[in-house]
């Protein structure tokens, strides 16, 4: 059975017909060519395949595309602007963070996710967001570090314009 589905994907909408069965995954690379977001456990254990669902980390592999239907969507690709990486894609490249990169899109939306909500998390809730996003290269120190510094970086950016009118 296939249904006609409207999202919005890293600002853009997107009306396709898809079968009901499809994940918002395959969606995303095989209709929208976004091969950014990684298959890896097609499961819910290994986090590759995390994407923002109206601001919520997901795991697209769980997640119908006629689920989505409706929301809005931010893929790894959504997170540059003008062609500048976001602070965290900056931080994780600073801090040695990639080795494979598989790992690496799902562990920069996660990170993303967390700071919007906690612009200053402690290590230990680092570690307890990106539970869910499994490495199996760098030890997890180099990516922790990274969000640590990423948060940092956002905090003094935000702070700069008070700072420059005081
Ligand atoms: S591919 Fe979705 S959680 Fe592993
Ligand atoms: S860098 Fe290879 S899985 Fe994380």
């Amino acid at each position: 059975m296939r249904k006609t589905i409207t999202l919005e994907v890293n600002g853009a909408s997107e009306t396709e017909e898809v079968e009901v069965g499809m994940t918002l995954l395959r969606f995303l690379r095989d209709r929208l060519d976004l091969t950014g977001t990684k298959e890896g456990c097609n499961e819910g254990e290994c986090g590759s395949c995390m994407v923002l669902l109206d601001g919520r980390p997901v795991n697209s592999c769980l997640v119908l595309a006629v689920e989505a239907g409706g929301g809005k969507v931010t893929t790894i690709e959504g997170l540059s602007k003008d062609g500048a990486l976001h602070p965290i894609q900056e931080a994780f490249l600073a801090h040695a963070s990639i080795q494979c990169g598989f790992c690496t899109p799902g562990m920069v939306v996660t990170a993303v996710a967390l700071l919007r909500q906690n612009p200053d998390p402690s290590e230990e809730e680092i570690r307890s967001a990106l539970a869910g996003n499994l490495c199996r290269c760098t030890g997890y120190r180099q990516i922790v570090d990274a969000v640590r510094g990423a948060a940092a970086a956002m905090r003094a950016k935000a702070a700069a314009p008070l700072a420059v009118s005081a």
